[in-house]
């Protein structure tokens, strides 16, 4: 969602503002904007524009320049995409200029209490809310002032301002919405993401909540909204610029579906012990308190939104089969409203890519307020939910660009898979078993190059379907979850409807829409219940559905059943999704690019979704 940025320092940093909302694009916005300000002249320049950075870039002239800057990308919520409603918002006074990302949820109360101090309002935003009410406390000294109306705030915020009467500073604060500030030569920087500064600097403090950080071009002083100084770590960004771009690649998703090979290479890092049959996660094992709780426990609620909460399902599967111990998969959006049975047997993992989804996070606090011991699958290190929880397991799959989430996922099973190995040799698994387990995830890499290798011929079967209006996903066991993730694929990027569901529930309600029109995708690989899932397939080609079917190499039955066979290679149960997924992953990027469509920035969605 919303993206920030900011620079102070001694050159011109109109194109630093640019391309640092460029690296935030992803996240998924509809409108931006940018304040300059010249520090000897105490001018001001201001652009903002509806629609893409490119259009905001139309609108630059040569006079915009400054050295001080702050600037936005905006998802809306309160109020449609407007110039008005963009940021940065400007105070009654003209003199503050802010950019903000978050909510602020009393805005409505704010409002009165400043419309009856005679302030006005131009948008619809709480935004400028905000930016009124820090002038509303402001004599001489904006770092004040900020604080004072911070006090005031309920809600969350990354936020960044600046006063044209004190040109010689920044500043910047946080709750719950990520910032962090970039440390220069003689120049500093904010930002929301580390990828808007990593082409400058390696060198970030990252904020806490309720910390306020006040920049100038050669130090950054931090402090609590009580007024404390405080001592940040400075610590290095462990990405590369060269992660964050394209690399060759027609877009972020197809490189990133390309790069799995090696993003779970990276997930398994130094994570395997196969001559011990187990796994060795260091961020679980550190904090002994809560390993044993995992081990131990009774009943483990997975959390999650969107894909994340796919691979969830899975991890309910694998965990349950495996570990014996009873798992409730639950979407973080109800978990959070809902009034969970915790006990000091209840163990809560939280999975999320960005690590910054609003209900996950808010369902994380709700578990750990009910005493359940936390633990976090986050991808983005240093991410809010990766520093609540009390215990965690990075992906290490690099920062995902795609809007619609294809490595994240499958290092995601992978993680959950080598903590579903490391409790299970704790209790009932034999040496065998799990050795067997972690060989397999050893191979994987090399298993998922051949189905990659097979890209164009997924493609020339892709392409016949580009037009279809419905398409239907089914699998079972470890594969109904995947049947799940291959539908929101579709849907996210080709804008197709489309349906996942468990192969067998299909007669109980989707079979009414199977015509020839209707493509059937179906996850038949050889596994217990592959007998099953073909008895399934014979009920839709009796009713002249066109069946698509994932299948094992070598099956040579199942091409009769199928109008269109893509075979992938075997691996063990709990660890096949990581290979099912990887053909839907292309077959959606194949249709939503052949019908013309942005992949990687889909209309109407964001990469982190930090609002309720
Ligand atoms: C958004 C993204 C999805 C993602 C979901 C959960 O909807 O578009 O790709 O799966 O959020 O995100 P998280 O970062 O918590 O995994």
């Amino acid at each position: 969602m919303c993206g920030i940025v900011g620079y102070i320092g001694n050159k011109d940093c109109v194109s630093f503002l640019i391309e640092g909302l460029q690296r935030v694009e992803y996240r998924g916005y509809d409108s931006a904007g940018f304040i300059v300000m010249e520090e000897d002249s105490m001018k001001t320049h201001m652009k903002k524009s509806v629609g893409k950075i490119i259009d905001l870039k139309k609108k630059l002239k040569n006079s915009d320049k400054g050295n001080i800057g702050i600037a936005h990308t905006r998802w809306a919520t309160h109020g449609e995409p407007s110039i008005a409603n963009s940021h940065p918002h400007v105070s009654n006074n003209k003199k503050i200029h802010l950019v903000h990302n978050g909510i602020i949820e009393n805005y409505i109360s704010l409002q009165k209490k400043l419309e009856s101090k005679g302030y006005t309002f131009y948008s619809e935003t709480d935004t400028e809310i905000l930016v009124n009410l820090i002038e509303s406390y402001y004599t001489d000294d904006i770092e004040l002032a900020t604080k004072k109306a911070l006090h005031d705030v309920k809600g969350t915020y990354g936020i960044g301002v600046i006063h044209i009467d004190e040109p010689d500073k920044l500043i910047v604060a946080r709750l719950g919405s990520p910032l962090l500030i970039g440390i220069g030569e003689n120049e500093n920087y904010f930002a929301s993401d580390t990828s808007s500064v990593v082409a400058k600097t390696d060198d970030v403090v990252y904020l806490d909540d309720k910390e306020i950080g006040i920049i100038y071009k050669d130090r950054v002083i931090h402090k609590n909204l009580e007024d404390e100084i405080l001592e940040k770590n400075v610590e290095k960004i462990d990405i590369e610029v060269q992660e964050i771009e394209k690399d060759g690649y027609d877009h972020f998703m197809l490189k990133e579906i390309f790069q799995q090979p090696r993003t779970l290479i990276d997930t398994m890092r130094g994570r395997i012990l196969l001559d011990e049959g187990t796994t060795n996660l260091g961020g679980l094992k550190q904090h002994p308190e809560v390993y044993d709780a995992l081990i131990n426990a009774e009943k483990i609620y997975i959390i999650a939104c969107g894909t994340s909460w796919h691979s969830a399902l899975i991890g309910e599967y694998m965990i349950e089969e495996y570990a014996k111990i009873s798992v409730e998969v639950e979407y973080a959006s109800e978990f959070r409203y809902r009034d969970p049975i915790i006990t000091d047997k209840t163990v809560v993992i939280a999975i999320s890519q960005s690590g910054e989804t609003a209900d996950t996070l808010a369902a994380l606090k709700e578990a750990k307020r009910k005493g359940a011991y936390t633990i976090g699958l986050c991808n983005v290190v240093g991410s809010t939910i990766s520093k609540v929880t009390d215990a965690g397991v990075y992906l290490h799959a690099g920062p995902e660009i795609g809007v619609a989430s294809t490595k994240a996922f499958t290092s995601q099973v992978m993680a959950l898979a080598l903590i579903t190995v490391d409790i299970a040799r704790h209790k009932n698994m034999s040496f065998r078993e799990g050795y067997k387990i972690v060989k397999e995830m050893k191979l994987l890499p090399t298993l998922i190059d051949s189905i990659l290798d097979n890209a164009p011929a997924i493609k020339d079967v892709s392409l016949k379907f580009k037009d279809a209006k419905n398409f239907l996903y089914l699998g079972r066991g470890f594969n109904f979850p995947v049947a799940l993730e291959g539908a929101l694929k579709l849907k996210e990027i080709s804008y197709i409807h489309a349906e996942g569901y468990p192969a067998a529930e299909m007669k109980h309600g989707p079979i009414a829409l199977i015509d020839k029109d209707m493509p059937v995708v179906f996850i038949a690989i050889k596994d217990a219940i592959y007998e099953k899932v073909i008895t399934n397939m014979k009920e839709v080609k009796a009713r002249n559905g066109v069946i698509i079917t994932i299948a094992s190499y070598g099956d040579e039955e199942i091409e009769k059943l199928s109008d269109y066979v893509i075979k992938i290679p075997d691996t063990t149960n709990l660890l096949m999704p990581i290979l099912t997924v990887i053909p839907l992953q292309l077959i959606s990027y194949y249709i939503a690019t052949a019908r013309g469509l942005d992949v990687d920035m889909p209309r109407n969605l964001a990469k982190s979704v930090t609002v309720e």
